[in-house]
């Protein structure tokens, strides 16, 4: 963990965001896979973490605004745990290693709640994501308690802004998950099946004694976003494309996607797409500054693939247009990118509309609502930048048969691509005082640079 005085003084700069009465910081318990005891990797709540820092299930912490009082609770560990895992620190070490000397056990927290509601003082709590977090919560609060946006919003502002103790983490986190990717990229070959691939990158991750910090995806279809399915085979003329990234030893996380053809070479159709995927990401690169909305960085790199599918006759029509109607979501319906930190996507369970929008409402445009994050981009954010540019058949087949936006496309110029799938290079950036910095270590990702490492 970071030295006692950092999350010391995280505690500090919230206690100077808000006004008075109590912080509830719930940690996670314990995730049972079919009965208690048989639970899936524990993975501590992300604020908690960064305020707390304590890694272990079944914590809670009490920040008193107006007394100044920390407390921890939680139950030291009796025999039976012992036995069963071994000697561990007591709460009281463990609490004096983050700065917090006052220990409760965890049945009295719903006790030490319930006073300070009756004394009329406010307690603030973010909102749960786990059932018994919000369970527990709304026996303490009521069921219709509301998560407050007091803390949400100060919390947003600190976890914002990553510290340099933050970027090194993060830097661990991008180099592993780099490690992973080049695993990757040497396996991809004819015959070798998604699941065997998927395996070897999260060999990597456990090797290190780390884990991944989100589900793997490695597939021949990467035209779908988010898919998690690896039961097929890799063969000649595929591509395949890999999104996956390891956690540091303190659970900040990398995130990053690479595309590779299964043959040896790329073909000629492969390349230009690839390179025309690899130009947006550039653009959008150099687009990132601090005080630049990453709206703009959005639309830089959308401005590109329009422009490479005009040059490729699959679109036509002025690209400033195309662009405010949406058009290039055909090939680009998700956002250039999201924060990265504790969580791959950062503080998401606090709500996009204060992490990405800083409460500035959202389009609801399809592809522009999914861009995750929007603001002004300030020094010290870190986020990643992940265009791509995906052949959907469904979606072509949609737009077509409903001539949506049909003036900005040759419908049968683009269903000559139909099959060929999706691309998608993604890394993790550091906004700087006079730029960006792409954190870790290099990542192939020219044409080049890939078929070199795959020998
Ligand atoms: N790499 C996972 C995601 O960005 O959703
Ligand atoms: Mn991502």
């Amino acid at each position: 963990m970071f030295p006692a005085a950092t999350y010391a003084d995280r505690r500090q700069s919230l206690r100077q965001h808000l006004d008075g009465g109590l912080v509830l910081l719930m940690g996670n318990a314990e995730s049972p896979m079919n009965y208690a005891d048989n639970v899936y990797p524990f993975r501590q709540d992300s604020s908690f973490l960064y305020f707390v820092g304590l890694d272990h299930p079944d914590l809670a912490a009490v920040l008193d605004l107006d007394s100044g009082e920390d407390t921890v609770f939680g139950d030291e560990l009796t025999i039976d745990h012992i036995v069963w895992m071994g000697d561990q620190p007591t709460l009281v070490d463990r609490a004096a290693r983050i700065g917090i000397s006052r220990t409760r056990p965890r049945a009295d927290l719903a006790g030490s709640i319930a006073a300070t509601v009756a004394s009329g003082r406010p307690v603030h709590v973010l909102p749960p994501y786990r059932h018994d977090n919000r369970a527990e919560i709304a026996a303490m609060l009521g069921a219709g308690f509301e998560p407050s946006l007091a803390l949400i919003k100060a919390v947003v502002a600190l976890r914002s802004i990553k510290s340099d103790e933050e970027i090194a983490e993060l830097e661990l986190a991008v180099d592993l998950s780099v490690d992973m990717h080049i695993a990757a990229m040497k396996m991809a070959r004819p015959g070798v099946t998604e699941a065997q691939i998927a395996a070897e990158v999260e060999r990597v991750a456990v090797a290190a004694d780390r884990r991944p910090s989100f589900p793997v995806i490695a597939t021949v279809n990467g035209e779908i976003l988010h898919n998690h399915y690896h039961g097929n085979t890799l063969k000649s003329g595929d591509l395949f494309l890999l999104d996956a990234g390891g956690e540091s030893p303190l659970h900040y996380a990398g995130d990053l996607s690479s595309t590779v053809p299964v043959d040896p070479r790329f073909t000629d159709r492969q390349r230009t797409i690839y390179d025309l995927s690899l130009q947006a990401h550039e653009m959008a690169l150099a687009t990132v500054a601090p005080g630049t909305p990453n709206r703009d960085v959005h639309f830089a790199a959308a401005r590109v693939i329009v422009e490479g599918m005009k040059g490729l006759g699959v679109m036509k029509g002025d690209t400033d247009e195309a662009l405010a109607a949406g058009a290039h979501a055909m090939f680009f319906p998700c956002g250039v990118g999201h924060m990265l930190g504790l969580d791959v996507h950062d503080m998401e369970d606090l709500g996009e509309v204060w992490v990405g929008y800083d409460g500035e409402p959202k389009s609801t445009q399809f592809g522009l609502k999914s861009l995750r994050l929007a603001r002004r981009l300030q020094p010290g954010f870190v986020l990643t930048i992940e265009p791509g540019i995906y052949f959907i058949p469904q979606l072509m087949d949609l737009w077509r048969s409903q001539k949506h936006n049909a003036e900005f496309f040759d419908f049968d110029e683009l269903d000559r691509w139909r099959d060929f799938g999706g691309i998608r290079n993604e890394e993790d950036v550091l906004v700087t005082a006079d730029g960006m910095r792409v954190l870790g270590k290099p990542k192939p990702k020219t044409v080049a640079d890939l078929e070199a490492v795959r020998g």
